[in-house]
């Protein structure tokens, strides 16, 4: 037994996403038809949720590949499956490290960051893709970033109170145009809700879609032309799990699922959005024009 800190992924992640049935109803359904006497790799395995569904449809082998030692530990310890014996392999190891000689015919992940790449689908389906010709499916299929502008009260007065905040408690604060300042600095903070609230939609749209296996790289830039009246930009995804089946999961605003939606707040007088996205550093830039 060992004990290790919990950093990397908390448990109580873990917790949340065991209990989003949403997601994990569909990724069944994906699966369904699919993984029947099939060898599967489940990268970012995390609690094996996604292996033990596959081994109950019928997957001959689940390779449950989790980098993060803490979690991995946690899990093995735990699952006292009849499937353990031989079908499920829980591997400490990082998908690019992964190079056991099999011969996997699907792959099945939810690496899926709150924006859509950030936990690294893109490169890590491609990685698999290059190392193993014989994987004939990958789940999801495609990975789409999408945008949103409306216009919301709540932002508005979110911005407002935490603005008092900072200018009454940071007297140094002195400049003249702080107002201005804080807005440009807020602007560049990713904040998160879960839109329970009402709002207009002015303008949606795609930013970048991934094909997951072919796609290489998740780098992107775009320049969005920002409409009158939106003072909120929401950016999520949307995810294809079965394309013929129409399977798909999005954090779009409303959504309740667990992953909130991402959301900047648009500084007054700017009519261009300008975000960036470098895989490398896991880094989003956001530039007001
Ligand atoms: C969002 S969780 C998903 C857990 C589980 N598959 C589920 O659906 O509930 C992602 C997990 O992937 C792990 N991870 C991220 N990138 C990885 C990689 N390239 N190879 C192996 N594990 C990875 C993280 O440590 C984390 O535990």
């Amino acid at each position: 037994m060992f004990w290790g800190s919990d950093f990397a992924f908390p448990i109580d992640e873990h917790k949340t996403m065991l209990q989003d049935s949403q997601r994990l109803a569909a990724y069944k359904k994906s699966m369904k038809d699919k993984v029947d006497g099939k060898t599967i790799i489940d990268v970012g395995a995390g609690t094996g949720i996604l292996s033990l569904n596959a081994l109950e449809l019928g997957a001959k082998e689940a390779f449950a590949l989790e980098e993060d030692f803490s979690t991995y530990n946690f899990v093995n310890e735990l699952i006292d499956f009849p499937i353990k014996d031989k079908r499920l392999h829980m591997i400490n190891a990082s998908s690019f490290d992964f190079n056991h000689p099999i011969t996997p015919d699907l792959v099945v992940s939810e690496l899926i960051g709150a924006v859509g790449p950030e936990e690294g689908i893109v490169e890590a389906f491609f990685d698999l893709k290059e190392k193993y010709s014989s994987i004939r499916e990958f789940i999801p299929t495609k990975l789409d970033v999408c945008y949103s502008f409306f216009h919301s009260d709540t932002v508005e007065s979110d911005f407002e109170s935490t603005y008092q905040v900072f200018s009454s408690s940071l007297p140094y604060l002195t400049t003249e145009n702080k107002k201005e300042l804080f807005e440009l600095m807020y602007g560049q903070k990713f904040l998160f809700t879960e839109f329970k609230e009402k709002y207009v939609a002015i303008e949606e749209g795609i930013c970048v879609g991934y094909d997951l296996g072919i796609s290489q790289c998740s780098n992107f830039r775009v320049s969005l032309q920002i409409p009158n009246k939106a003072n909120t930009l929401s950016l999520f995804f949307k995810v294809t799990l079965d394309q013929d089946q129409q399977i798909i999961l999005s954090n779009c605003p409303g959504s309740s699922l667990h992953w909130r939606t991402p959301y900047l707040r648009i500084p007054k007088g700017k009519n261009k959005a300008i975000i960036e996205y470098k895989h490398k550093n896991n880094f989003f830039f956001i530039e007001w024009k």
